[in-house]
């Protein structure tokens, strides 16, 4: 197996720069699109052997060094108890958003073996599958991302609704965030007992708090998370989107790798999270659109800037955006293995 990736994640020197990309599975890929044509998302998350399928489309048409299952971090929340749709126009909906603290009462910490049977069960097909490819990476999102859309009950502009609750019923805010940390807790972990070999926790909005409310409304959970699943002794990913303001806090979570967005130089977060974390990211996702001499351009730069850090594994600063032209996802991969070999 191409075992680079874990090599990588771990801070040992490297034959070259490992790459994956967020959302590597997806719209963007024809084969991806004539499996979903035929079943919404998901049924498809639902499906054992599509799910495998895939999530292993990406790893054989761009040559990536991992896999990342095929999910969605609103599964958990779904087995919590909340009714889920995903709409092809507003994206994921929860009719009936948490406002009050029947409505977390009401939430149950779900048994993954019990009640997300087929996460695991993918998960031991692909193990099987990616035999002698490479690593698969299981996932969540981080507590403050996945109760946004529980409070929000969707997307959001200016997440008025969570923060009314963080500054106006802290406990309440609190009793769901406990809840979800000890639900995350226990999905994650069944994901590795299934043989996920790295995992990587989406923190999509929290950035969208100033550094002081990450520090005491988003970060101790997440942080109590990766305490708990280090003692699995696996590689741990925390993506902070939009993460410049409050890298200095983010650091202080505990994950051996943190994951980065394009809107900071990649240079200026090794500076920030010192020698100790292995970085990841952080090509902007729109680059995808430059020609690719321009993109081996952006390579380099980041390439470059990467190799001060404890360790590198190239990413996106985000996920692939659905309308990217595989033949220069296909040129990233390959430019990212020439440029950084040794
Ligand atoms: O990265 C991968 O290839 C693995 C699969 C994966 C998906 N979603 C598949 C997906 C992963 C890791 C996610 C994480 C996820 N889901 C996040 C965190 C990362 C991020 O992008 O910020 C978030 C916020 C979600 C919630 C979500 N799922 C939204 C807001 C949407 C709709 C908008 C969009 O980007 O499509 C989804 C749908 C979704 N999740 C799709 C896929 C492939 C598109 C579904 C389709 O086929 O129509």
């Amino acid at each position: 197996m191409n075992d680079i990736f874990l090599r990588a994640c771990r801070g040992e020197k490297v034959e070259y720069t490992p790459v994956w990309l967020m959302r590597q599975a997806g719209r963007y890929l024809p084969q991806y699109q004539a499996v979903r044509a035929n079943i919404d998302f998901l049924a498809l998350c639902k499906t054992p052997e599509l799910a495998a399928e895939v999530t292993i489309q990406p790893v054989d048409i761009l040559g990536v060094d991992a896999a990342i299952l095929f999910s969605d971090i609103l599964i958990p929340v779904e087995a919590m108890g909340m009714q889920l749709v995903f709409s092809d126009k507003d994206g994921p909906v929860f009719s009936e958003p948490i406002r009050n603290k029947s409505a977390v009462d009401r939430l149950i910490i779900p048994d993954a073996e019990v009640d997300m049977p087929f996460i695991l069960e993918s998960i031991k097909i692909l193990r099987e599958k990616l035999k002698n490819k490479v690593p698969l990476i299981g996932f969540s999102g981080a507590p403050f991302t996945l109760a946004t859309y529980m409070i929000e009950g969707g997307g959001s502009r200016h997440f008025l609704q969570t923060k009314k609750m963080m500054f106006q019923n802290k406990r309440l805010f609190d009793y769901l965030m406990e809840k979800l940390t000890a639900t995350l807790i226990l999905y994650l972990s069944a994901q590795v007992k299934a043989g996920a070999q790295a995992l990587q926790i989406f923190d999509t909005w929290a950035g969208m708090l100033s550094p002081i409310d990450y520090k005491n409304f988003a970060l101790p959970y997440v942080k109590k998370i990766i305490y708990e699943l280090k003692r699995e002794g696996l590689p741990i990913i925390y993506f902070v989107n939009n993460c410049a303001g409050i890298l200095h806090e983010v650091k202080k979570s505990g994950a051996d790798i943190v994951g980065i967005d394009w809107r900071i130089d990649i240079a200026d977060a090794i500076k920030k999270l010192g020698k100790k974390v292995v970085v990841q990211g952080n090509l902007d996702p729109c680059a995808l659109f430059l020609s690719e001499e321009d993109i081996e351009e952006r390579v380099k730069d980041i390439l470059w800037k990467g190799e001060v850090a404890r360790g590198h594994v190239f990413n996106l600063g985000h996920g692939v955006l659905p309308e990217t032209p595989v033949k220069n996802v296909i040129a990233l991969v390959k430019a990212v293995h020439r440029l950084s070999h040794i």
